[in-house]
């Protein structure tokens, strides 16, 4: 089948955009992208960045109609812990109807299903109805710092100019219930390190006298929340709307995200929420605080007696639209610095944001992109908001000055960022169909 060979070889690329030593891989991608497009007689070009390059890619003009700028990345996530998976992330492998690999589904095979439903097109008609731009990064699952520079520049933005942005980066209910997800997540991530000691100490012979800068850590994680789940920093909700009832009724009947499905999905005793809310309304619609990693003293074999010098969290908080991201930030370290202990010295660092996103549903090309998703999986989808966030989505939307629809195809077990992540066969054939149906109806909508 020509559609799994485009993809397989598009999967076999470890383009992991954190890894310095992948930035071969990634640059590799860039140009396998290129090549493609090019032979489907796009205009295409890499552009090199600091860091990873960013490929956009014209379609040959078609006057009087719309230009959709179609955006994905071709990054992936480190494929850590690589142990767990079933067959080697780089080596895709079909089984059950599934192929796995990573970037499968987040974002690889989505992007290759749009491009190989503008290449059906081509071959069906000869062209393409409207005018299409591919903008694709290798820096989204890093903050996409090299784009978010590319867009500030005017010759960029003219470049990009469009009508519509289309996303296919986010999520799908089930596989006979396709989303449409109005709303994103905004994200803050930042480090918070503690310091005691300035050598490893002996636990005895100093234990007790001086703080354990990992249980000073913890003490101070453990003052980010409430009895109900709340996050105590003050002012965090400050700008949070609370969630419309028509938001709340209609969540209800998104398959897979009732409490007891969320829990069996990801293999918890229980939901533990904040109080009042659903899970599918903390996921959807309130803000969050996570600790990612957490890090000190000893991990090697064995035991070994010492009080560590350091700890360390890695950190991040999603977001909804009121926050701002910067802001959320400093509010946090202010939060720290209050109930840090006079016995530790601690540092805070900012790393990567971006905001919120909503979109509208009900704009024409809202409405189109809602029937192309009910034409292709044969029911209307449901209307949802992401946990996930795509930090530069608000940022490229403010500065095009266009609206950005979410189609997405991650299913709940495609496993995206963890080991065995996969994309449906079925659901990669119905991308495609999904984005021929889109640039169909879409080409019909006056811009
Ligand atoms: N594709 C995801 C975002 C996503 C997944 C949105 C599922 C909605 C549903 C994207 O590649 C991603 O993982 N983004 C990161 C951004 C972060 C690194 C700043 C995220 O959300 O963790
Ligand atoms: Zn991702």
């Amino acid at each position: 089948m020509a559609h799994l060979d485009d993809l397989t070889e598009f999967l076999s690329i470890p383009s992991v955009s954190a890894e310095p030593k992948h930035a071969a891989d990634v640059d590799r991608c860039a140009d396998y992208l290129v090549g493609k497009l090019s032979s489907l007689g796009f205009s295409a070009k890499k552009y090199k960045t600091d860091i990873h390059p960013i490929v956009v890619a014209h379609s040959p003009r078609v006057e009087g109609k719309p230009t959709v700028l179609i955006y994905g990345h071709y990054d992936v996530m480190p494929i850590d812990p690589i142990a767990a998976w079933q067959s080697p992330p780089f080596e895709p492998t079909v089984r059950e109807g599934r192929i796995y690999a990573r970037g499968a589904s987040d974002d690889k095979g989505e992007i290759m299903a749009h491009i190989l439903g503008a290449q059906e097109l081509i071959e069906e008609q000869g062209s393409l109805p409207l005018n299409v731009t591919y903008l694709f990064e290798g820096e989204e699952e890093r903050g996409s710092y090299s784009l978010q520079e590319f867009l500030k520049r005017p010759e960029a933005q003219k470049e990009l100019a469009c009508d519509i942005i289309v996303v296919s980066d986010t999520g799908m209910a089930a596989p006979d219930v396709p989303s449409f997800s109005y709303g994103l997540k905004g994200v803050c991530c930042f480090e918070l390190e503690i310091f005691g000691p300035k050598m490893d100490l002996h636990s005895g012979i100093f234990g007790g006298a001086v703080a354990n800068p990992i249980t000073t850590l913890c003490e101070m994680l453990a003052t980010t929340h409430d009895e109900n789940g709340r996050i105590t920093v003050e002012g965090f909700y400050d700008g949070v709307s609370e969630i419309a009832d028509w938001e709340k009724e209609s969540w209800k009947r998104v398959p897979g995200m009732s409490d007891a499905e969320l829990a069996d999905l990801t293999g918890v005793p229980a939901l533990r929420t904040e109080k009042g809310y659903t899970g599918a309304e903390c996921v959807y619609a309130r803000p969050t605080f996570e600790p990612n990693g957490i890090v000190g003293g000893y991990v090697g074999e064995g035991s070994k007696t010492v009080i560590p010098t350091h700890a360390v969290a890695k950190i991040s908080c999603r977001l909804v639209p009121g926050q701002d991201p910067v802001d959320i930030m400093r509010k946090v370290e202010a939060h720290f610095k209050k109930v840090c202990p006079p016995s530790v010295r601690m540092k805070f660092t900012m790393q990567h944001a971006g905001d919120a996103y909503m979109s509208d549903p009900h704009s024409p090309f809202g409405k189109v992109a809602q029937r192309a998703l009910e034409e292709t999986f044969g029911n209307p989808p449901v209307l949802v908001r992401e946990g996930g966030s795509i930090p530069v989505v608000a940022s490229m939307s403010k500065l095009l000055g266009k609206d950005a629809l979410f189609l997405g195809l991650d299913l709940p077990d495609a496993r995206i960022h963890s080991p065995n992540e996969n994309m449906r066969l079925d659901i990669f054939e119905k991308g495609i169909a999904m984005a021929k149906a889109l640039l169909r109806l879409m080409s019909e909508v006056k811009a």
